[in-house]
């Protein structure tokens, strides 16, 4: 099949990419320049495990092909572009309509557009309409399909995640389209029934769902791990206890520094926007975007009491990104520290294994930027460990402590064992435990 893409990011570069690999032949388009000249020469704009192998493999084969230029869409094509937030928290679609204007004044025939943004209940319908007033302006009549395929992949795990997707969603009612998705979907389909059809709105619906759900989680045992720390209970014995209910299960009940990334905390935002235009309040997730918010700022507040003054302190933060296994510092709790502990007068000494490069263009504070943890902790203060990658699940902590000019350890993600640390010497603290 030939498929079109539209917006070459996280999402629309890893779906390309794992359409290619099972054989068909894919054009992506962005209307990056630099994007599209670095793909076109082989090199990747972003960091996602296995997808550099995965482009180049397919680019060579000549199934997977990347440009700038609105063409007619073909079969089918993909929109794959930003819905970031707007002032008042909605999702902003003006993105979405631009590309979809765009494809409709090029279109020279029938096409099923499938929509993988997260975007409000109704968009399927928004966009048939664009596309029908494009084709009106034109004087041009095809038929067309607006599909709902919303997109669950994890940065970190987007590849896995598409070839052996949880579940596939599409919405749509109309019996082409479900006809071409299904064959579109039956390698990643072969193992047993993903697909889950349902009518578009309830497609968009479970998108915003889940991601609210996962955040609700996540907030849930933020909240707790303070009390806990009240209480003098630890989390983490809590979260084995409650986890172990098949009710509720041991997933996603990490409590940490707060949620980031380019998904949960606008899609969070967008959902209490939709829920507000229809003369609801969803109390659950204002409360969840609340304690998140204010879970951004623990370490610093942390940090702050154990040492009182903050001026001329040295302090190494481990890891930037939003999560591990990706360079996405969209919303990443590491902004929010940078910026806090620099207004209180602290020097920061930085690093990432991967996100460095997209730091530097968001981080204007004067900070020294570091090769590796090592180099980060020379005459710290102390540490903190903000982001969980693997590399920093097996320190020579001996080592780190000739570096260091006083033992203090803030760690936002629960990844040593306190008795240890301390026993190391360490003034270790964590999130909700003793
Ligand atoms: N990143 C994720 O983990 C993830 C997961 C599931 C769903 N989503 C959703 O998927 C959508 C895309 O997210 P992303 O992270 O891939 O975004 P991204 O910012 O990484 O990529 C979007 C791309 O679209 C391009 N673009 C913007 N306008 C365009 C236009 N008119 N024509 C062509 N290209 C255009 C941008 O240049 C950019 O390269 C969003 O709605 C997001 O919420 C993201």
């Amino acid at each position: 099949m030939q498929i079109l893409i539209i917006g070459t990011g996280y999402v629309g570069l890893v779906t390309g990419a794992c359409f290619a690999e099972m054989g068909h032949h894919v054009t992506c388009l962005d209307i990056d320049e630099a994007k599209i000249k670095a793909l076109q020469e082989g090199v990747i704009p972003i960091f996602e495990p296995g997808l550099e192998e995965l482009v180049k493999r397919n680019s060579t084969a000549g199934r997977l092909s990347f440009t700038t230029k609105y063409s007619s869409p073909g079969e089918v094509c993909f929109l794959a572009v930003p819905t970031p937030e707007s002032a008042d928290g909605s999702a902003n679609l003006s993105y979405l309509k631009t590309a979809v204007e765009q494809l409709a004044s090029v279109m020279t025939g029938p096409s099923i557009l499938v929509n993988k943004s997260t975007v409000p209940v109704g968009t399927a319908a928004q966009v048939t309409r664009w596309v029908a007033d494009c084709l009106e302006r034109r004087g041009v009549s095809f038929s067309y399909d607006v599909v709902s395929n919303p997109e669950f992949l994890k940065e970190g795990d987007a590849i896995s995640d598409f070839m052996k997707p949880d579940r596939i969603i599409i919405g749509t009612d109309n019996e082409h389209s479900a006809e071409l998705m299904r064959e579109l979907y039956a390698p990643f389909n072969l193992n047993h029934e993903r697909i889950i059809w349902m009518d578009a709105l309830s497609a968009e619906m479970t998108k915003y769902a889940a991601n609210a759900m996962l955040a609700t989680r996540i907030s849930f045992m933020n909240e707790l791990s303070a009390l806990c720390e009240k209480l003098g209970a630890d989390i983490t014995e809590v979260r084995k206890g409650i986890g172990s209910d098949r009710r509720i299960g041991s997933n996603f009940l990490y409590p940490g520094c707060g949620y980031g990334g380019s998904c949960f905390p606008k899609d969070i935002k967008a959902l209490k926007q939709t829920a507000k235009s229809q003369g609801l309040s969803l109390s659950i997730l204002e409360a969840v975007d609340a304690v998140n918010q204010e879970q951004k700022k623990l370490l610093f507040k942390k940090i702050k009491a154990y040492f009182g003054e903050l001026k001329g302190k040295t302090i190494a933060l481990w890891g930037l990104s939003f999560k591990p296994g990706t360079d996405d510092m969209r919303e990443a709790t590491s902004l929010v520290l940078i910026e806090e502990l620099s207004k209180a007068g602290a020097h920061l000494r930085l690093f990432d294994p991967v996100s460095m490069d997209k730091a530097k263009k968001l981080i204007e504070q004067p900070v020294v930027w570091c090769q590796d943890e090592l180099e980060a902790s020379k005459g710290a203060d102390a540490i903190v460990l903000v982001t969980e990658w693997k590399q920093f699940r097996f320190i020579d902590f001996a080592e780190v402590k000739k570096q260091m000019n006083h033992l203090a350890f803030f760690d936002g993600r629960n990844q040593y064992n306190p008795e240890t640390m301390r026993a190391d010497g360490f003034y270790y603290y964590s999130i909700g435990r003793r």
